[in-house]
């Protein structure tokens, strides 16, 4: 199939782009390196070094045969877009293309302004250049479990049957994010629901949670091409900081009581649903929104587990509980339903013992280049804790 990955430089695309492409399928990729850009602006760099994308694409190839085009570019431009999709006539296209990170959402008027800019107007062309130059391409869309917040309900894989004054109807289940960030996901989801139901897209929204790993059989060819990896409070996700916190003997962070539930995924599941997305398109005139995650932990089991497996590898690993820099639940229901992709046929990579061994050696190997002062929290939105972590 003829591919468009959009955010083909980061964490998801560069590994979605090289899996696509060693199947055979015709792949583009887009990017503007705005995380890298953003991650200079706050001090908030990878680990690992990753070369550009260009580099990365050459290295790929003379590795594995397999032609990767790179597009440095800008997802809100739209003259861009509308000449890409005319010359490529995309069949699908992911969509990654995003500032994903909630605390710089969070910084003030600038970092929210950019971020719901950049986001909607992403979001908005894609939907665009399908209707206009590849109306039966497939969107596939990055949102969210974030999208929903944690309700003291169970949650739906995106539509809920409600009954109202004895009659009833469809609608997608509320939502509330806690991040300006989280929000954005939002109102993407019903700036596609809106062109899905008026001019007949074909459209799948993947509610994602943390995803972690960095092996997958394509970056697993050399040190070269594995994806970004960040561990600072900025990009950093909870699994990467407290792996960097127990190779580098610093007691991982949790923040509050610790009993915040998320549904986490393998780097390789992702890769699988996006793959079982793609190959099993959705008709014109369909969103269909399915939960992408394979297990929950709160983030206190997660730490457990980490202390675990970090001392059985001979580190000092302890954890610690600091001020909560965001505002949510602390002590929450969380039962979100997943089954979707598994009926597609997601076989799960679950997070055993042993893949967290892997992980913490892999990220071992950096040890003398982890820089601890990016670990705390530098951008806090719960006004309780403002004071007591001593961040204004
Ligand atoms: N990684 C996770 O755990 C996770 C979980 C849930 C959802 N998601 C979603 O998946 C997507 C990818 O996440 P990621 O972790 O790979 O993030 P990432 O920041 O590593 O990758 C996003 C890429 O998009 C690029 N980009 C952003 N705006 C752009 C624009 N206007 N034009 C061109 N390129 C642009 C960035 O430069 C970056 O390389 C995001 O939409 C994110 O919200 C990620």
């Amino acid at each position: 199939m003829r591919v468009i990955i959009l955010g083909g430089d980061g964490y998801l695309g560069w590994p979605t782009a090289m899996h696509f492409a060693a199947r055979g399928h015709d792949v583009v990729v887009v990017d503007n390196y705005l995380r890298r850009l953003i991650a200079r602006q706050t001090s908030s760099e990878a680990l690992m070094p990753n070369p550009n994308l260009q580099k990365r694409a050459e290295l790929f190839e003379a590795i594995s045969g397999h032609k990767i085009r790179v597009e440095i570019a800008d997802c809100t431009d739209y003259r861009f877009m509308q000449r890409l999709f005319e010359e490529f006539r995309p069949e699908a296209v992911v969509h990654y293309a995003e500032q994903p990170s909630a605390p710089y959402s969070m910084i003030g008027y600038d970092e929210a302004h950019q971020t719901l800019n950049n986001n909607l107007n992403a979001t908005f062309n894609v939907i665009w250049a399908v209707l206009e130059h590849a109306p039966d391409c497939h969107i596939i869309k990055l949102g969210t479990m974030g999208e929903y917040g944690a309700p003291n309900v169970d949650i739906p894989e995106g539509w809920i049957e409600i009954e109202h004054r004895g009659r009833k109807g469809t609608f997608l289940f509320p939502r509330q994010a806690g991040s300006l960030y989280h929000t954005t996901k939002v109102l993407d989801t019903d700036l596609l629901w809106f062109y899905v139901r008026t001019f007949g897209l074909r459209v799948t929204d993947l509610m994602q949670g943390p995803v972690y790993g960095l092996s997958t059989p394509e970056s697993d060819l050399d040190e070269r091409l594995l994806p970004n990896f960040h561990y600072d409070d900025i990009f950093g996700t909870l699994v990467n900081r407290f792996l960097v916190q127990a190779v580098a003997g610093v007691p991982l962070t949790v923040y509050g009581k610790g009993g915040q539930v998320r549904g986490y995924l393998n780097l390789n599941d992702t890769l699988q649903c996006v793959d079982l997305a793609m190959n099993n398109p959705v008709d014109r005139g369909e969103l269909r929104v399915l939960n992408q995650f394979t297990e929950t932990f709160s983030v206190n089991e997660l730490a457990d587990r980490m202390v675990r497996v970090g001392r059985q590898l001979g580190l000092d690993v302890q954890a610690k509980s600091i001020p909560n820099p965001r505002k949510e639940p602390e002590e929450h229901y969380y039962n979100p339903d997943h089954s979707g992709l598994l009926e597609l046929g997601l076989e799960p990579h679950y997070m055993t013992d042993e893949v967290l061994a892997e992980m913490l050696e892999q990220v071992r190997k950096y040890k003398d280049l982890i820089d601890v002062d990016m670990i705390m929290p530098r951008v806090v939105w719960n006004e309780a804790s403002k004071e007591e972590s001593g961040v204004v």
